[in-house]
């Protein structure tokens, strides 16, 4: 092992956007390392309850016309601009990706939601940290929302399960990304007895 190396892919990992992508595809070997890495998070009572769902090629635009014409059903004040302009920035989006990874989580109700919910968080850090590796960017886009049932069954999710965004993966374009954080690690622990 070597743990220079480790904090050397956690530390270079960045969210980059879609925008900032070229349009070259990520090889399906690169998609599988990074799919292969999130069944290696751990979970509590082993449940492995992270699901994805993989978009490439013209599914991507299937994609985003389903979930276009979703938001519309639940935007029916000014549903006709919302919607037309909610299918033109899915289509963009799709189109600057390589990639459209959904992330889902099968619930076990014999669990608590939440250890399900974290060891799903757990499995998605580790594409991002395995996407990094490979120099993929990767922006994971959530935004707060609850996602309709539609949605969920259209994913293979029942109405109970979880639904946590999709990672939109392509390669750089531009330089890889420096990265920044609010305060240092000192100003968020606290440290208890002597060494
Ligand atoms: C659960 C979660 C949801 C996120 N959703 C979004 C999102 O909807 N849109 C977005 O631009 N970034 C999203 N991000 C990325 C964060 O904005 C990003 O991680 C943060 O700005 C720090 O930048 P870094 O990832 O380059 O370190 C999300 C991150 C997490 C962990």
């Amino acid at each position: 092992m070597n743990p220079d190396l480790v904090l050397q892919v956690i530390r270079h990992r960045r969210t980059i956007k879609p925008d900032q992508f070229s349009r070259e595809k990520v090889p399906r070997g690169v998609i599988n390392d990074i799919l292969a890495s999130a069944n290696w998070a751990p979970t509590y009572e082993n449940t492995e309850p992270w699901r994805f769902v993989v978009f490439e090629g013209h599914a991507k635009c299937e994609l985003a016309r389903i979930r276009a014409a979703l938001q519309e059903k639940r935007n029916e004040s000014d549903a006709d601009a919302d919607a037309a302009t909610m299918l033109q920035i899915r289509l963009e989006e799709a189109g600057q990706c390589s990639h459209i990874i959904a992330l889902g989580m099968k619930r076990h109700v014999e669990v608590p939601e939440i250890t399900e919910i974290m060891g799903t968080g757990c499995a998605i850090q580790n594409m991002l940290l395995t996407a990094a590796s490979h120099g993929v960017g990767v922006k994971w886009s959530f935004g707060g929302r609850r996602y309709s049932d539609e949605l969920r069954s259209f994913l293979g999710l029942a109405p109970n399960d979880g639904l946590f965004g999709f990672l939109l993966i392509g390669y750089p374009r531009n330089e890889w990304p420096e990265g920044k954080r609010h305060a240092p690690i000192s100003d968020k622990v606290q440290w208890h007895g002597d060494e």
